[in-house]
Parts: structure tokens; C-alpha cells; sequence
């Protein structure tokens, strides 16, 4: 292991989440005991340069300046990123654009010592960008300006770099990466690049740490088992509802994303009010399945009244779409989406609370954990437990949390 070396290039335009990836691919090989580490030219540029550098103009390609000073911090980190690997470091991340034939021709020619990798984000999924420029502008560059004149800005500098953005594809060794499902669009690679079966199987793994997926708590339409609606937690719900808030309250939980439902914002109404300073995210994506026509009725009447829809649903849960509503199948995109928006708006190192519907959290959890599609619409999913899920390349936990003790410390 010790004579293998990489420098690994990230691509791809601003917010389709190069940092995330990079970071967590380092977390990944370290734990392999490959020494690794990041050069990010961002970082680099607010140390290294005192006046300011966030406006969008600074990412002109015609502003020779801004240019000069970009070219100048990417020398710096390919010098510092070359004297790594030939310290003690494996592999050399070099986490910036890199959007440009000609900016990635002057990394090939000058860190010509080791192979070097390319691993483009590709992801053009609008409400994730806008969810990634909402982390974005979080930074402190961005403090002097408001919400929206740091949104606007963004937005420019992400066009700046669309004017000079050319695709992997000449390149000797690269991955282009579709970031939003974790799939390889395209690949190309001689034999001897050190780490590659590691790399191309940490980018086409869902990872995540410390997410806490939660049910909703019993609600009216529970007790008659109807579907659907928008009904309100029954008193029971509510005690559960607290049970959980004494469960989290000496956790961090600074985001809880809920669907726009009544019944996941009640029962996360008491979590919040026990945390010091959290924010409630609703996303549509994490809405329960619609059952079109079959919505509010329990099961027992659509058996009798919708014969053929109840038979056909039984005969394959996983692929039946409800007439003028969803199935698993079609819902798959959307909770995916949801997952990202909540990733992409949270911190990596926060606790991620997610709190969902029985169809919704049986997907979610398929998401991290594999189950084959006729097996995902049975996952067991009550109302007074709740998965806590950390999984990485190296090790996967779902563990069913009981909650119901703390009932008797919810009292109110
Ligand atoms: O009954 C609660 C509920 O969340 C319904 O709203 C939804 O239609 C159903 O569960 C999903 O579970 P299943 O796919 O097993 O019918």
C-alpha cells in the first residue's frame, strides 16, 4: 500500500455536491488506512486572498484578475497536493471545478509523477441545486448580503462556469458521476489506477450518518384503518409524539424534515419545542403514497367496493398504481429527491431526522438498505419506534428504536 499513489480531480460545476463527495470519499479510505487528503481550492482562496472574492464577477472568465488569482490557488494545491504524495500521503484530492479541457490539461501536465483520476458531478436536478445554494450561501463570505442578493450571486458565478464547462470525456481516467442516484454514467480507466474497485464502490453507495427515521404518530384515521387524507393525531399519537421529543432532547437535532402533512408536523411540533434551535422542513417529496381514488377509504371497504383494485394491489404491492394516484414504483424518484434535499440542506456531521409516512419510510430505508422491490411495501414500520440508520462503505446499522419508555417522562 505504501508505494500506491492518486491524485484524484473532482469536476463539475458549483453546488452538485464535489465537497460532500470528496469529504466523504477521504472518511472512506482513511478508515482504509489509505492516507488521504483534501485540497480545495475554495478553502484556499479565503485564506490566501483578504479582500473580497465571493461576487460572481470574480468568476468571470474575462476578469483577468479574478482569473489570475483562480489560476495562482490552483498552482498552490497541485504544489502542495504533489508534495503530499511524495511525503506520506496515498491520495491527493484536488476538489475545485476543474470544469475546462485546458484547466485540467495544466493538471495533467504538471502532476505527472502519479495517475490521476477525475471524478465528474453531474446533476442538474433544479430543487437540488436551489437546496445546494441554500447550504452554499451559508458560508461566511456570504454574510454581508442578503438571502437573495447571495442566491442571485451564486447563480451568476454557476453561469460563469457553464460558459467554459466541457464534459469528461478525452480524459484518460475518469468517472462522470450522475450525484443524484449515485450512478456511473460513464467510466474509463487503464488497469493501473491504485484504489479504483474502492472508489467506484464508495460513489455508487448510499451513505449516510446518524439519520433518525421516524413514523408519524397514530392518527384518527389509524384507529379506522383508512388511507391517506390528512388526518390529526389522536391523543395516544401525541403522547408518543412527546415520548420522542424526551428521547431527542439531549440530541442535536437542528433540521426535522416532515411531508406537508398534519400529522408529521404535529408529531414533530413537541421534538422542536424540546431542541434549543431547530427548524422544521416540510417537503412534499416525503408525502404518503397517493391512493387516487381509494384515498380515505380503509382497506376492508375498497376490498368490498374495488374488488379488482384490492386484488390486483395484492397480487404485486410493489408495482400497482393506484387508478389516478401512485404506486411504490413511480414514488421512488421523488423519495430520492427528498433524501438528497434533506442531505444537501443539512450539515454532514448533524444528526438528520426525517419524519414520514409508512409507505414513505419503507422506501427510504430501502434506499440505505438493500430489500428486493416485492419485500420493500411489507418493511415493518410502527408508530412508537424508529430506525436510527448509519450506513458507510464499511458498515451498515439500522437498529428499531423503542421510544414508548419515555412515555411516562411525556407526560404534559
Ligand atoms: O395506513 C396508513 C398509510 O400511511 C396510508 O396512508 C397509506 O396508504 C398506507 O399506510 C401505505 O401502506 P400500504 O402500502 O401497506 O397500504
Amino acid at each position: 500500500m505504501k508505494n500506491k499513489r492518486l491524485y484524484i480531480a473532482m469536476v463539475g460545476l458549483p453546488a452538485r455536491g464535489k465537497s460532500t463527495i470528496a469529504t466523504k470519499l477521504k472518511e472512506s479510505l482513511v478508515h482504509e488506512s489509505i492516507k488521504t487528503r483534501i485540497f480545495n481550492n475554495g478553502d484556499l482562496r479565503r485564506k490566501m486572498i483578504r479582500g473580497n472574492t465571493s461576487y460572481a464577477g470574480f468568476f468571470d472568465s474575462n476578469n483577468s484578475k479574478g482569473v489570475a488569482i483562480r489560476e495562482k490557488i490552483a498552482i498552490t494545491n497541485m504544489e502542495r497536493a504533489q508534495k503530499y504524495l511524495n511525503s506520506t500521503g496515498n491520495v491527493a484530492i484536488l476538489d475545485a471545478s476543474n470544469i475546462s479541457r485546458n484547466r485540467r490539461e495544466r493538471i495533467q501536465s504538471r502532476l505527472n509523477d502519479h495517475p490521476i483520476l477525475f471524478i465528474e458531478c453531474v446533476n442538474n436536478d433544479e430543487d437540488i441545486l436551489s437546496a445546494s445554494i441554500l447550504r452554499k450561501i451559508d458560508l461566511a463570505e456570504f454574510g454581508h448580503l442578503t438571502r437573495e442578493e447571495a442566491i442571485k450571486g451564486f447563480r451568476e458565478r454557476i453561469s460563469y462556469y457553464q460558459s467554459i464547462e466541457e464534459p469528461l470525456e478525452r480524459e484518460k481516467n475518469y468517472i462522470r458521476l450522475d450525484s443524484l442516484h449515485n450512478k456511473v454514467i460513464s467510466e474509463e480507466h487503464s488497469d493501473s489506477i491504485p484504489y479504483y474497485e474502492q472508489i467506484r464502490d464508495f460513489l455508487v453507495t448510499n451513505t449516510v450518518k446518524n439519520l433518525y427515521l421516524i413514523r408519524h404518530g397514530e392518527t384518527y384515521f389509524n384507529l379506522e384503518d383508512r388511507i391517506g387524507g390528512d388526518s390529526d393525531l389522536t391523543e395516544k399519537g401525541r403522547t408518543q409524539a412527546r415520548a420522542l421529543a424526551e428521547y431527542f432532547r439531549k440530541k442535536r437535532i437542528p433540521l426535522i424534515f416532515t411531508s406537508q402533512k398534519k400529522r408529521t408536523h404535529q408529531t414533530a411540533s413537541p421534538i422542536k419545542e424540546a431542541q434549543e434551535d431547530c427548524t422544521i422542513i416540510p417537503l412534499a417529496e416525503f408525502n404518503e403514497i397517493d391512493s387516487g381514488i381509494c384515498e380515505c377509504m380503509s382497506y376492508e371497504k375498497i376490498r368490498s367496493q374495488m374488488p379488482e383494485v384490492y386484488g390486483e394491489r395484492k397480487k404485486d404491492k410493489y408495482n400497482y398504481i393506484y387508478p389516478e394516484g401512485e404506486g411504490y414504483v413511480t414514488m421512488q424518484e421523488r423519495i430520492i429527491r427528498g433524501i438528497k434535499k434533506a442531505l444537501y440542506l443539512s450539515n454532514p456531521s448533524d444528526n438528520i431526522m426525517i419524519i414520514g409516512h409508512r409507505a414513505v419510510n419503507r422506501l427510504i430505508l430501502s434506499h440505505f438498505m438493500f430489500r428486493r422491490e416485492e419485500d420493500v411495501p411489507f418493511i415493518y414500520i410502527p408508530q412508537d419506534k424508529f430506525y436510527y440508520i448509519s450506513t458507510t462503505q464499511n458498515k451498515k446499522l439500522f437498529q428499531l428504536k423503542n421510544s414508548s419508555k419515555f412515555y411516562a417522562l411525556s407526560k404534559e
